[in-house]
């Protein structure tokens, strides 16, 4: 074994698994500037404040699961555990919201929670982002639900499925929380539980234990206490999805795991994932700006999460076998070769063409395992009768086919881009 390992948890990538990560990272970012979002470069740590504020006290996120230090300066930090209230921490201090509208921002990189591990659930992982602040229409409700369902599809996802619901805005939640507590009144709860409740009564829609699900259920839900506003925006969210034809089903008990959310809300889930099947989620935040001090902005958006949604792939077996393999290996069998071949890399790297070389002195059956293990289309062999003649022969390693090329960038250009 050797001397360090990664820390307990975390999620990483290395060649060949890191080709799929990053394939699967980009399909689902140009998705989302495919519909005019633009990127948004944050730090991986803020001040403690901007998520016990902006996530809400009574989440598991904020109670039980950041890592927060305290900074040589002694001020309280914590590694972001979400992306959401860092941009609009952003957002109000750089005056974005006071420019066109919507603001319209993505964002991926690494999060942080410390969560137990478990296959699909890590302490550092990926999320892929976007948020559309400044407009409530509905129909930015469906562009985010949209960005990522596309993204999905493009991926070659058939079995994921879409939960959706309202949350409604305060009016609604004030009618229906006085019915709620009034519910969560008439059950014996232990006192963490009763603390949660205490703060957010939906909470305990979102309780693990089997006693409480069960109790939950004679719950009343938030979905029939909407108000007409909060009534109307929703049917119009569920009429535009069926105008893009996204399936959805509607699930009233779903309660994010974050407490910003306001309206619609959705998560998408895999059902090949067992159980961390969430593969992406996100809704509307109404008050999530007002919360961090700054004007009573609308937003809403989603994280996606890179490490399951490439667990997904592979389970429905959608990913390409070859990712942007490289198009040239060359095998040079001499001192002399390796500087001419490595001349040649240079030449044809500089016209866009991805090529690599053996190096070390390998001899020619060396050099063509390595060509072999590159996973490059085509193999071209360079020995001293090759640089004294000018002419070669390119080897496409799948077929083992031959064609001859001269030893110009042009030629080799020409020969590669036309007879693959
Ligand atoms: P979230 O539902 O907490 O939402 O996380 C989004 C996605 O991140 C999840 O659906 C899941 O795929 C992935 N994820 C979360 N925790 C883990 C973990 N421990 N290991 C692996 N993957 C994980 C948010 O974070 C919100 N900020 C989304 C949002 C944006 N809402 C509005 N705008």
């Amino acid at each position: 074994m050797s001397k360090f390992q990664a820390p307990k948890g975390v999620s990483e990538y290395f060649p060949p698994d890191s080709n799929l990560f990053e394939y699967v990272r980009d399909l689902l970012l140009q998705s989302a500037k495919l519909a005019g979002y633009n990127l948004i470069e944050l730090p991986v740590f803020e001040d403690t404040e901007v998520f016990t504020r902006g996530v809400g006290e009574s989440t598991d996120v904020v109670s039980k699961e950041m890592y927060t230090f305290e900074d040589r300066g002694g001020r309280s930090i914590t590694l972001r555990p979400e992306g959401t209230a860092g941009v609009m921490r952003a957002v109000i201090e750089h005056n974005l919201d006071k420019g066109q509208l919507p603001v319209k921002l993505f964002y991926s990189g690494a999060f942080f929670r410390a969560e137990r591990p478990q296959a699909g659930r890590y302490r550092q992982f990926y999320q892929v982002g976007i948020e559309a602040i400044g407009y409530s229409d509905p129909e930015i409700d469906v562009e985010v639900i949209s960005v990522a369902d596309s993204a999905f599809k493009k991926l070659g996802l058939k079995q994921y499925v879409l939960n959706i619901t309202s949350l409604g805005d305060s009016k609604s939640r004030d009618a229906h929380r006085k019915d709620l507590v009034n519910f969560i009144s008439t059950l014996e709860l232990d006192q963490a539980s009763a603390e949660r409740a205490k703060l957010n009564p939906l909470r305990l829609f979102d309780d693990k234990r089997d006693e409480i699900k069960l109790k939950m259920r004679q719950a009343p839900v938030l979905l029939d206490y909407l108000s007409s506003e909060s009534s109307k925006h929703f049917e119009k969210v569920k009429e535009l999805l069926d105008s893009v034809k996204i399936a959805y089903q509607i699930n009233p008990r779903m309660v994010r795991g974050l407490d910003y959310y306001t309206g619609t809300t959705f998560e998408f889930d895999h059902p090949l994932l067992g159980a961390q099947s969430g593969i992406g989620g996100g809704g509307r935040y109404d008050r999530l700006m007002g919360s961090l001090g700054g004007a009573d902005v609308s937003g809403i958006g989603f994280g996606l999460g890179v490490d399951r949604v490439l667990m997904a792939c592979k389970a429905e077996k959608t990913l390409p076998l070859d990712i942007n393999p490289l198009e040239l290996f060359i095998a040079p069998i001499t001192d002399e070769a390796k500087s001419f071949g490595f001349k040649l890399l240079s030449q044809l790297r500089d016209a866009g063409i991805k090529c690599d070389m053996a190096y070390g002195d390998r001899g020619l059956k060396g050099a063509m395992k390595a060509a072999d293990k590159s996973g490059a289309t085509y193999a071209l062999v360079i020995g001293d009768d090759e640089i004294a003649s000018g002419s070669c022969e390119l080897k496409m390693m799948s077929s083992g086919n031959v064609i001859s090329s001269t030893l110009t960038t042009t030629d080799l250009i020409m020969k590669l881009g036309t007879k693959k």
